[in-house]
């Protein structure tokens, strides 16, 4: 049986159906496909077109398919081309009669555009969950870091010496701002396209703003033909995975640097690294390079849909079916990449020493040695000449730079205590610096703004998608 038999005549060939099926990757919109058709109904009783009897056994039928669809219970046929088509010949069979009256005032255009941004919310709220967790991982290896310091890189060369706390908060951070995109992106989507019909609305005495409402959608669409065409929610979506994505593969290139014999500067444990089959000593970072890998996957399935969407007329086209697969594997992969790193940092060793040691070399004092030179009156261009100068000599003539800088008239022995390893670490005391006061005060800020994230988050109180979809990790079941 299809949905459109009245229309054309005999059974659609195998291959149209092998090509066109959504089946195999939209069952995991299963549960939001029954809460969409629940309002519906209940929307229709509304409208006066469905009497509250007729309404129950619609009901009551959706309750069990949810169930079956929940336990694995559940037979698809082989006329099942997606989600919408067999959840509603399921309820036609339990249902008799009125299930022909499910789909009154609906297309599977508006029906699918709701199930999308029912499911894709849901799961945001999801992902921002995971990207606290991580940002609380962080705040712990950062409190539990003290003092610790390690160089601060740019161009990958030594630069200045930072707290390893201010070095972890950095990334932390970043996620702050994926975790404002995702609350963003979400308050952007919460409208609902039920009502819009497949393309123009309806004769019927809809009420799409009810329907909106039972939904738990802030609104309801504006357009008909923009509500069925519009996939920027999924676009969107896409770009905050990928950008989670990114970040967490900068974590992943350090620590996969940190990780190395040449740094030296971390040591994964054991749960959370993998060995080589063939080379006995190996201790491989394979989640951090995953991390890495996994974003250039999710880059290409943003690429890919704005490609898909760049084309298209209004309103609905065949082609909007290709927006699943990418989101769902973006989803799949972003949230098993958030548990898989959290624990990593959870349990990495920080070797401390080597960090200190490599950021405790008198170069990495440098600018210290130029700023007091500053604070005595020095323009800070010759002061950075005349220590430039002293750094490249120490180096050409094998002379340690606090020998140079005793024997230097405007400098002498009181700065030499600058180049102790160690000091100089502690005199990035500027807002926002590297150095233990100003790390305190911005450990307080990140905190508190961990809490408030967690409640604007907690705003959202989406039921995470359930029936038919499994959770990532899980095998395929039909
Ligand atoms: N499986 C389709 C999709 O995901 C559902 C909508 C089909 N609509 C249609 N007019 N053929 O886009």
């Amino acid at each position: 049986m299809t949905l459109w038999e009245g229309r054309l005549s005999g059974r659609p060939a195998e291959e149209l159906m092998a090509f066109t099926e959504s089946l195999s990757f939209d069952r995991r919109l299963a549960s939001v496909d029954i809460e969409g058709s629940r309002a519906h109904v209940r929307g229709l009783v509304r409208a006066g077109i469905l009497t509250d009897s007729e309404a129950g056994i619609l009901l009551v039928a959706l309750d069990r398919v949810d169930e079956e669809l929940g336990s694995s219970m559940f037979t698809f046929a082989p006329g099942d081309e997606d989600i919408h088509t067999a959840v509603e010949r399921r309820v036609t069979e339990i249902a008799g009669e009125v299930g022909a009256k499910l789909h009154t005032g609906r297309s599977r255009n508006d029906q699918v555009a709701t199930d999308l941004r029912m499911y894709t919310r849901a799961a945001l709220v999801r992902t921002g969950r995971r990207i606290l967790e991580l940002q609380l991982v962080l705040l712990r290896r950062a409190k539990s870091a003290d003092d610790a310091y390690l160089p601060g890189y740019t161009h990958l060369q030594r630069a200045q010496p930072v707290l390893l706390a201010h070095h972890l908060l950095a990334h932390g951070w970043a996620l702050a701002r994926d975790l404002d995109r995702i609350v963003d992106a979400l308050d952007r989507m919460n409208v609902s396209p039920l009502g819009a019909g497949a393309l123009a609305g309806s004769s019927l005495r809809l009420d799409p703003d009810g329907v909106a409402q039972d939904l738990g959608f802030a609104r309801r669409f504006e357009n008909s033909l923009d509500a069925v065409s519009d996939r920027d929610f999924v676009a969107e979506t896409l770009f905050v995975i990928a950008l989670i994505g990114v970040h967490l593969s900068r974590i992943g290139e350090e620590i996969a640097l940190w990780s190395s014999e040449e740094f030296g500067f971390a040591r994964l444990d054991d749960r959370y690294a993998t060995g080589s089959s063939m080379l006995p000593q190996k201790k491989n970072p394979d989640i951090a390079e995953l991390a890495r890998g996994k974003a250039g996957r999710i880059i290409g399935h943003l690429t890919g849909l704005l490609a898909t969407l760049k084309g298209l007329p209004l309103s609905y086209n065949r082609d909007l079916q290709e927006d699943k697969e990418p989101l769902l594997d973006a989803f799949d992969q972003v949230d098993r990449a958030l548990g898989a790193l959290g624990g990593l940092m959870d349990t990495i060793e920080f070797d401390i020493e080597r960090m200190q040691e490599a950021a405790g070399g008198p170069a990495v004092a440098a600018i210290d040695l130029a700023e007091w030179l500053v604070e005595r009156g020095m323009p800070f261009r010759q002061a950075h000449a005349t220590v430039g100068g002293l750094v490249r000599d120490s180096i050409e003539r094998h002379v340690p730079l606090a020998e140079l800088v005793e024997a230097h008239p405007a400098l002498g022995t009181e700065p030499l205590a600058l180049l102790e390893p160690g000091v100089a670490v502690t005199r990035r005391t500027s807002p926002g610096g590297a150095g233990p006061g100003a790390v305190a005060a911005q450990m307080e800020r990140y905190e508190r703004r961990l809490d408030l994230d967690r409640e604007r988050l907690a705003r959202f109180t989406f039921s995470p998608p359930s029936a038919g979809e499994k959770a990532p990790g899980e095998a395929d079941g039909a």
